[in-house]
């Protein structure tokens, strides 16, 4: 099978409002798909028609060829959810709040135990394993509800803003775990905030207002949305945008301590840039430096949702 999930015209009405409108989506199995977007944009609540808990207005979706709602049963075998706000029992400790849930999907006996044993070890929890889940600290608690999310061992692992609130390097360890799942198969889909973990992911779809509106891997986004790469070039003394015309695809003229900076957009830098150089070099120009300027996900992410692109082309 070559999609884990596949969404289209997919909407949701709350009275008038449309929170989800008309979306098309496709993971392949596989991949690690960041889904992206303010708040408010719909992300949740299409993760939550996903899993079967809301109902569409309409639209289909399929979760490895089944169809949701109609075959949630079959979903909830083979799909780990980790809620935005996911509440473990406080009062269990890590091992019962693992042999509570996994005996919720079935589970039961040494598989069961092994399964636990297993997850305790994966995700650096077996020292901890006696301990309440109220007392675990913000990072462990992040890795218990992941261990719950995994405890039947899904295909599919949805994780709704697992990263939210959490301090940079819990963060860095938290995507490392997840990494690791990927290799051995699992197919993931998360949404977050922070951009620099986006980069993480294979594909990347954003949403703002309940549409998708752009989806890529993060090099074919920022090429997208930026034309192609951005390099600074660094001209001495004071040059005239004018005098640059037709020469380079300039994005920005600045000046600088006396200097020029430009930033260019060339479709492929590694392949263009001698060339532009060469032509600058020509006209008498004197090149202090020229730099490809490593686009954030973050500016691909203003560009497109403060609508100075209305939407890019898929
Ligand atoms: N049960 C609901 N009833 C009414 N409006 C809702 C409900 N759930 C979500 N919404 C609205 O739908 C929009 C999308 O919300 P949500 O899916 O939670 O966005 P995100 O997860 O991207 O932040 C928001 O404007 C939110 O207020
Ligand atoms: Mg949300």
């Amino acid at each position: 099978m070559e999609y884990a999930i596949e969404i289209s015209g997919l909407t949701k009405k709350f009275g008038n409002f449309v929170a989800v409108d008309n979306l098309d989506l496709r993971v392949k199995v596989g991949e690690i798909f960041g889904f992206l977007g303010p708040n408010g944009a719909g992300k949740t609540t299409t993760i939550r028609m996903m899993c079967g808990l809301m109902r569409q207005t309409k639209g289909s979706i399929k979760i490895y060829g089944y169809s949701i709602p109609e075959e949630r049963n079959e979903l909830i075998k083979i799909t780990g959810y980790m809620a935005q706000r996911f509440s473990l029992y406080e009062d269990l400790s890590v091992y019962e709040n693992m042999e509570f849930f996994g005996k919720l999907y079935g589970l039961n006996g040494k598989n069961l135990e092994n399964r636990i044993l297993e997850l305790l070890e994966f995700l650096d929890l077996k020292d901890v394993r006696r301990r309440l889940a109220g007392r675990l600290s913000g990072g462990m608690k992040q890795r218990l509800a992941l261990g719950v999310a995994l405890i039947h061992r899904p295909k599919l692992l949805v994780l709704d803003e697992p990263t939210a609130g959490v301090d940079p390097p819990i963060r860095r360890a938290f995507w490392e775990y997840l990494r690791g799942l990927n290799k051995e198969g699992t197919t993931i889909l998360v949404t977050t905030h922070y951009m620099d973990e986006a980069e993480n992911c294979d594909r990347i779809g954003l949403m703002n207002r309940g549409r998708l509106i752009a989806e890529g891997t993060p090099k074919e986004l920022k090429r997208r949305v930026f034309g192609g790469d951005i390099v600074e070039v660094v001209l001495h003394g004071y040059v005239q945008e004018g005098t640059l015309e037709g020469v380079a695809n300039l994005k920005e003229l600045a000046y600088r301590d006396g200097d020029t900076v430009l930033r260019v957009v060339l479709k492929d830098a590694s392949r263009e840039l001698p060339a532009l150089l060469r032509r600058i070099d020509g006209m008498g120009l004197k090149i202090i430096s020229a730099e490809p300027i490593n686009v954030t996900l973050e500016e691909v992410f203003i560009e497109l949702v403060t609508g100075r692109i209305e939407k890019v082309a898929l």
